[in-house]
């Protein structure tokens, strides 16, 4: 049976702004997630407190926290890859953070300069400070169906990271398709073995769309148990260190979805394409999302 409500994070200020090849103006990032805060979602990254040498697209994390109109029960996210991301989150008064692994040596190399082993203990730290501060602390496995310099990723691979994420005290673990090259029934196999480590109300599907794929892979993922999904708006992004990678899945079109199948997201499906619309003409970029793009034409 599918789940009677799910929880939709919606990740287009980070994931989708952080492979902008153009400059994004910082009250553009403001105004985009205080809407996206109008249109119901709960749980909004909205920031990367990162080396700015690697990602410059996120440099002003602080300053999009600064002056986001903050509301009550609202988890704003921003990533953490080390004790001075977890600082800067601090002092942003950012909810959740998020600390990101792979499960790929090699994507792990590229991403964070570090093996998968050493990710680990640089996370050690963080993960015990966040949880000291009263953090929520969540966990993100890329390439957790396939990676960009290695292929097919073993599924004990993603199991072993995941479970090295709990460990860690992970509230909650990203299982991210990275480059977007997974398929259904791979990813019923994938939560299926996950589901012998960790109940799959801990675990989240991290789509992105690059194949064409995310929207099967989500109803495959919601058959196998998963109630938490990672969606960009507007289908926003990509990522610097997948090349070739697209956004994540479109959010409008996810809702549309779980409107169909009945699933209580508690968002504002007309206000995210508004949203979306917004967005797509503020950095000069097609609208990403086929629900987005049908509705505005009408
Ligand atoms: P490093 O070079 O190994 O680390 O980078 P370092 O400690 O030697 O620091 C290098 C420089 O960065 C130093 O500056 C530090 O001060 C500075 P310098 O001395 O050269 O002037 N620095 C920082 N500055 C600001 N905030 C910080 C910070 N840390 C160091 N927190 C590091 C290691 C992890 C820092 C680097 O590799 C990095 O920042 N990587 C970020 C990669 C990233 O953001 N990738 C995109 C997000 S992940 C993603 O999109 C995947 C996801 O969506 C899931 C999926 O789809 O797969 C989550
Ligand atoms: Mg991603």
């Amino acid at each position: 049976a599918l789940p009677a409500r799910v929880k939709i994070v919606e990740v287009g200020p980070r994931d989708g702004l952080q492979a902008e090849a153009a400059h994004v103006p910082t009250p553009v990032k403001i105004e985009l997630v205080d809407r996206l805060a109008a249109a119901g979602f709960a749980n909004i990254e909205a920031a990367s407190f990162v080396s700015p040498k690697w990602v410059p697209q996120m440099a002003d994390g602080a300053d999009v926290m600064a002056s986001v109109t903050r509301r009550d029960g609202m988890i704003y996210s921003a990533l953490t890859p080390n004790m001075r991301g977890l600082e800067a989150a601090q002092a942003a008064r950012v909810d959740e953070v998020v600390i990101f692994g792979a499960a790929s040596e090699s994507f792990s190399q590229r991403n964070i300069n570090c093996s998968i082993a050493e990710s680990i203990e640089r996370f050690r730290p963080v993960a015990a400070a966040a949880k000291a501060a009263g953090l929520r602390l969540r966990g993100s496995v890329s390439c957790a169906f396939g990676c960009p310099f290695e292929g097919e990723v073993p599924v004990q691979a993603v199991q072993d990271v995941v479970r090295r994420m709990l460990d860690l005290g992970c509230d909650e673990v990203d299982v991210a398709d990275t480059i977007g090259v997974g398929t259904a029934r791979q990813v019923a196999g994938v939560f299926d073995a996950l589901a012998t480590v960790t109940p799959l109300s801990r675990l989240s599907g991290h789509f992105h769309d690059t194949y064409g794929q995310a929207l099967a892979n989500i109803l495959a993922a919601l058959q196998s148990g998963v109630s938490i999904f990672h969606a960009s708006v507007a289908g926003l992004g990509g990522c610097p260190y997948a090349p070739g990678a697209t956004g994540n899945v479109a959010t409008e079109d996810v809702l549309y979805l779980m409107e169909g199948l009945g699933i209580v997201t508690g968002i504002d499906l007309d206000a995210v394409i508004d949203t979306g619309d917004f967005i797509s003409r503020a950095i000069g970029r097609p609208n990403g999302s086929r629900v987005g793009r049908a509705r505005l034409a009408r």
